[in-house]
């Protein structure tokens, strides 16, 4: 091989091994300069062939060849390189900035007060029931001791699945918690000490006080010897549990047919822009268990006497939060539950 073209290779030998070739840039220069079809070095030597003397043509061959393959060792290298470099390279990531908080979610209002009153209940030994929501007529107003045109039953305007009969026996969404009792004590004779929490539906006209669907916690206590005294002082107790020791409770005589007799309680609430620094506000209705209730159930109403008392969850809830309207509480506006967490 002649001197000039030796020194050529060596000098194209030299160059691919020391090119620099860490970014993508320097990487498809290096391809074009050697490689590229029309202008690049091999290409060019290989054209070069035939004006090489014969006797040297095949050592010729073999060093552009070998050219070559150090050509493309190289650029494989160089781009493995590049690959691993990219994978591992830091994103523009600043460690000392705090994280990034994901947000969680929480429970519902309604949810929250009903566990508590659950909560306060179970403290004082009340064990919890539940019935249907989807109730017969026998449960959720004969048993408890409401005549067919006793006019009580106006007061519950109800969604009927199946109308009511000339007997006045259909299926209904249950308007009340209060045919929990009826089943609790159909299976279970007395002492009976439970509550009941769970939901209940009304055909009401909806407004910022009533909606058409909501929870309430029914409570119960058949026993020997259970006096309205035992009454007042469970749900004064409850009362303190739930909105503090300071608080004022009243009761006051009302009526319902599944108690005699029967007391609603209110408690004080204060609100220093009414004149009289604050009202009463009606929580819930309770009485002594009514005896053609136990009679309606077989149970011995010389023998046993019980409590009764029901109260709405949305209600505490919306006292306990300075909740205005109940439609908020049904609408899951994720800002209005955002600030129950
Ligand atoms: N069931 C009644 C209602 O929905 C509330 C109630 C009142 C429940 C008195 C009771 C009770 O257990 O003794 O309005």
């Amino acid at each position: 091989m002649a001197d000039n073209l030796d020194t050529t290779f060596g000098e194209l030998e030299a160059a691919v091994a020391q090119a620099a070739l860490s970014t993508a840039e320097e990487i498809d220069a290096f391809r074009i300069r050697y490689l590229s079809k029309k202008q690049g070095r091999i290409t060019e030597l290989l054209k070069g062939i035939p004006r090489v003397a014969p006797e040297s043509r095949r050592a010729y061959g073999q060093r552009v060849n070998a050219l070559k393959q150090a050509v493309e060792t190289r650029l494989e290298q160089a781009q493995q390189q590049l690959m691993a470099q990219e994978r591992s390279a830091p994103v523009d990531l600043d460690l000392t900035l705090p994280g990034r908080r994901p947000a969680l979610g929480s429970l519902h209002p309604i949810t929250q007060t009903e566990r508590e009153i659950r909560r306060v209940f179970e403290s004082f030994g009340f064990a919890v029931a539940e019935g249907p929501e989807i109730e017969d007529d026998w449960h959720n107003f004969g048993a408890l001791n409401f005549p067919p045109d006793h006019p009580a039953r106006d007061m519950q305007d109800t969604f009927w699945i199946d109308a009511p009969d000339e007997e006045g026996k259909g299926v209904l969404l249950r308007t009340h918690t209060s045919p929990v009792q009826i089943r609790v004590m159909q299976n279970q004779q007395p002492p009976v000490r439970v509550i009941a929490p769970g939901r209940v539906y009304r055909n009401e006209a909806i407004s910022y006080k009533s909606f058409c669907l909501f929870h309430q916690v029914e409570g119960l206590y058949v026993d020997q010897g259970v006096s309205m005294a035992d009454l007042k002082q469970i749900l004064n107790s409850f009362a303190r549990e739930i909105f503090g020791d300071d608080v004022k409770m009243r009761f006051r005589p009302s009526f319902f047919p599944f108690t005699e007799p029967s007391a609603e309680a209110d408690i004080w609430w204060r609100d220093d822009s009414h004149p009289d620094g604050g009202r009463w506000l009606e929580i819930l209705g309770s009485g002594m268990v009514d005896p053609e209730v136990l009679k309606a159930v077989d149970i011995d109403p010389e023998k046993y006497t019980g409590y009764a008392f029901g109260m709405g969850v949305e209600r505490i809830a919306m006292l306990r939060h300075n909740i205005s309207d109940i439609r908020v509480l049904y609408e899951n506006d994720v800002r209005f539950l955002s600030q129950f967490n």
